[in-house]
């Protein structure tokens, strides 16, 4: 059935590039429904989106209707998603506060379909906390959000706030139109973040993982139907609704974890970067250091900490599906494919860690899936959305 989208279009330079995304959307046989702040207007003519999808463009609350019905509520119940894009942080706070002055705002309050919203402002603007505490709410009540990209911005700086490409934008949408729910009825349980090993009561040793990537695979697993584990190490990111989250900090208290719900999984994916070594010996108290500095040394002993997917590749059942990483600096296929016979894995995805926009801490990856019959499959650079995504494709393809 032909798919009906409502796009807010809000007051920020970048509604312009909204144009292109209507035209695209409405070549693949979707029916838009543009909406537009009256900043927005001030951008652009609403006359270009009303000739680019075939539909009047709403832009005022008091808008002369042939709709028999109250044109907002008409709206929210006739679409099937709802973008706001460009988010400007003005519209998001009126968002997360449930203002409901204009057209536009009007809609999001009365609408029920999911909705996805793209900001795009000036870096300050984004990273300000209470834009970032009205985004936290927004996501919390389920809204999806979009990170905005990095580079230069219209008020002549540069930094986190442009509006991400179109093409990203629009697959996002198509995604979100069309949910897969390929993995209905299977429990996945997936690791991310960083684990960390105490050397005394303030001190421990971690890495640089953020957990990005692993909350991007178990958010995509969740949105595609599954009963979703996700055990995390530390990390900056917030839970993710509807995803049963376990918080753990050492290797060991992650590994006792995973195999206490092994036995229930139908898929493990290990994204976490779990630590190698823990300290022998932590100090009960805070290591004191001396009074000149040159005279500070402190050798730690650091001992192996179990190798978690390991211990689960023993325990593995014919049903069962486990895929790991292998995060790498050298030898990238040879040593990865170690990984994955050593682990017992279905497949190993292997990321070079020290090439720009792979690995730890970006918002995009750059990996190699390498199967137990030898083949491998290299993709390009893509968000860690993506590269969850399509870690998902081929554990359904094996399924
Ligand atoms: O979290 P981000 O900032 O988004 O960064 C993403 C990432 C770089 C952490 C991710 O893409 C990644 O590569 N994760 C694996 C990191 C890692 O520990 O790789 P490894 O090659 O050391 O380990 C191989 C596999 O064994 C991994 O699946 C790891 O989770 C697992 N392992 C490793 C050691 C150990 N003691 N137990 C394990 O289970």
């Amino acid at each position: 059935m032909a798919k009906t989208l409502g796009i807010g279009i809000t007051g920020g330079i970048a509604a312009y590039k909204i144009a292109e995304l209507v035209s695209k959307l409405k070549q693949d046989g979707i029916d838009v429904v543009v909406m537009m702040t009256e900043g927005a207007t001030k951008f652009v003519s609403p006359l270009t989106f009303r000739t680019l999808s075939g539909r009047e463009v709403i832009t005022d609350l008091w808008q002369e209707s042939n709709e028999w019905k109250v044109q907002h509520i008409g709206i929210a119940e006739e679409i099937d998603l709802l973008v706001i894009a460009p988010a400007t942080a003005n519209f998001i706070a009126k968002m997360a506060h449930g203002i409901a002055d204009d057209l536009l705002s009007t809609v999001v309050v009365a609408n029920t379909a999911p909705v996805l919203v793209v900001p795009a402002m000036n870096t300050n603007m984004y990273n300000n906390p209470i834009v970032q505490d009205n985004i936290k709410k927004l996501a919390g009540y389920g809204y999806h959000f979009m990170k905005p990209d990095s580079g230069n911005l219209a008020c002549g700086t540069s930094g986190k706030g442009r509006l991400p490409e179109i093409d990203h934008i629009y697959k996002e949408i198509k995604r979100m139109l069309y949910p897969k729910k390929d993995l209905e009825g299977k429990r996945v349980m997936v690791n991310a973040g960083t684990t960390c090993e105490n050397i005394d009561p303030v001190r421990f040793i971690c890495n640089r993982s953020t957990g990005k990537m692993g909350y991007c695979i178990a958010e995509e697993a969740f949105a595609r139907g599954a009963d979703v584990i996700l055990v995390s190490g530390n990390s900056p990111l917030d839970s993710i609704p509807g995803v049963q989250f376990i918080p753990v900090w050492s290797a060991e208290e992650m590994c006792e974890v995973m195999l206490e719900y092994q036995p229930d999984c139908d898929i493990i994916i290990g994204a976490a970067a779990v630590g190698d070594f823990r300290v022998a010996n932590i100090a009960t108290q805070k290591l004191k250091k001396a009074e000149n500095y040159e005279e500070n040394k402190i050798l730690l002993e650091l001992v192996g900490t179990p190798d978690i997917l390991k211990e689960l590749g023993k325990k593995k059942r014919d049903h069962q599906i486990m895929v790991g990483f292998a995060a790498e600096t050298e030898n990238l296929i040879e040593n990865a494919r170690k990984k994955l016979e050593s682990k017992n894995l279905d497949f190993i995805v292997a990321n070079d860690v020290t090439v720009e926009g792979a690995g730890f801490a970006s918002d995009t990856n750059i990996v190699t899936f390498i199967f137990r019959n030898g083949d491998i499959t290299s993709l390009p650079k893509m968000s860690k959305e993506e590269v969850a995504a399509a870690i998902l494709n081929q554990v359904v393809e094996l399924m």
